[in-house]
């Protein structure tokens, strides 16, 4: 068997194919509309994509979250992206991605990865995000669009199912819980226990919907394309005014880094961690005043076992930064402090806090727990 006919008997071998993509003469992978979509998407809506992509994209970084067979990457990568890194909950797709890839000669990495998976430290932060009808497949979308905003550096660009104007009122105004606040209408789509999440549907939130739900997690710069009355594109970044709403979200995301030593009584304990700027507002270090109000420095809280709060500022103990830490960035900062008097087992709730003005848990973020053993040194 030569070359091509070996290769249309793997393409074969991984029917059926959502992404139409043209492997050379003669090798297409989709011979049938497949999942609603025509035989030829997604050319028509890439069109569209395309043309809210920065001009270029020569040596920028590219995720395409819900890759599916992969199309889009490929696409961005043609387009001269130095990066390009397609994920995809279903092992199929990726099989079908990879196949791609080594037709085409292109390098573009493919990984099978859930979104609720991507985080700062894997596999990082990226110029431009791609999340094209990924986000009503997920049975939690607040959380999906929180691991886009950890991982998008630049531009997310985020299409969706959306409801049509005329089954979704639009946005209004009533008191809830005391607090005067803004409803926007979301279908829940009703599916059995044993429904399969990347496969269903399970939310149609209206385009207002959708659009708060971006801000709520810090997303800024929000601007709504429809497509066309059930579609719409969202392309928004990390920076940007919104009136009425905080606009500076301080948020980390906290690592131990190598071991956390045993602490013979009495003892210091020594560890570095390591911390991601997570959130939309760079951390400003603290000059060394005591009174340098909104200054960004790691504190501590001692916990017993069953987390009952023994003492919450632990020691006032403070390490500031070494330098301002921008939105995407990290720094890796060494911490020693004297450790508990009495042995036993602890927990030390590592935060950070801006002087004056809150823990970063107070505004929506999580400490990270470290357990700690003190143990009699006789
Ligand atoms: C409707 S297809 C869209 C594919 C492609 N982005 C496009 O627009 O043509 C949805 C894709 O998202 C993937 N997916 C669904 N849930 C996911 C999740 N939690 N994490 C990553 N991928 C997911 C599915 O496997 C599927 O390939």
């Amino acid at each position: 068997m030569n070359g091509p006919e070996k290769f249309r008997e793997r393409i074969r071998a991984l029917d059926p194919w959502f992404h139409d993509i043209d492997l050379g003469p003669g090798l297409r992978t989709k011979l049938a509309p497949c999942a609603d979509e025509p035989i030829d998407h997604p050319k028509p809506t890439w069109s569209v994509i395309r043309s809210f992509l920065p001009g270029d994209l020569f040596g920028r970084s590219v995720l395409d979250v819900g890759c599916n067979a992969g199309f889009y990457s490929f696409e961005a990568r043609r387009l001269g992206a130095a990066r390009v890194l397609g994920v995809d909950s279903q092992r199929r797709e990726i099989a079908q991605a990879r196949l791609a890839a080594e037709i085409l000669g292109l390098d573009v990495a493919f990984r099978r990865c859930s979104v609720y998976d991507l985080s700062i430290a894997d596999p990082g932060a990226f110029d431009v995000v791609l999340a094209l009808g990924l986000l009503y497949h997920c049975r939690h979308p607040l959380l999906a669009l929180e691991r886009l905003l950890e991982v998008t550096r630049g531009t997310l660009l985020l299409e969706s199912a959306v409801a049509r104007e005329d089954e979704a009122p639009a946005p209004r105004g009533r008191m809830i819980g005391g607090l005067f606040r803004e409803l926007a209408p979301a279908y829940y789509v009703e599916n059995g226990p044993d429904s399969v999440e990347a496969v269903y549907n399970w939310f149609l939130p209206s385009a207002a919907c959708l659009t708060m739900l971006l801000r709520t997690v810090g997303f800024r710069g929000i601007a709504h394309v429809p497509f066309s009355a059930e579609r719409s594109l969202f392309v928004c970044t990390r920076e940007g005014e919104v009136a009425g709403t905080a606009n500076e979200l301080h948020r980390a995301r906290l690592e131990v880094l190598g071991m956390v030593p045993q602490v013979l009584h009495p003892g210091t304990l020594a560890l570095t961690l390591r911390l991601w700027n997570v959130g939309t507002a760079a951390w400003r270090a603290s000059v060394g005043h005591e009174t340098e109000r909104g200054a960004v420095l790691l504190g501590v809280h001692l916990l017993d076992e069953a987390e009952n709060v023994l003492e919450w500022d632990y020691r006032r103990y403070r390490a500031g930064l070494p330098r301002d830490v921008p939105v995407s960035e990290r720094i890796d900062l060494p911490v020693t402090l004297v450790a508990p008097l009495a042995t036993g087992r602890y927990l030390l709730e590592f935060d950070l806090v801006r002087e004056f003005e809150g823990w970063f848990e107070d505004a929506g973020g999580t400490p990270l727990k470290v357990p700690l053993e003190i143990r009699s040194g006789g």
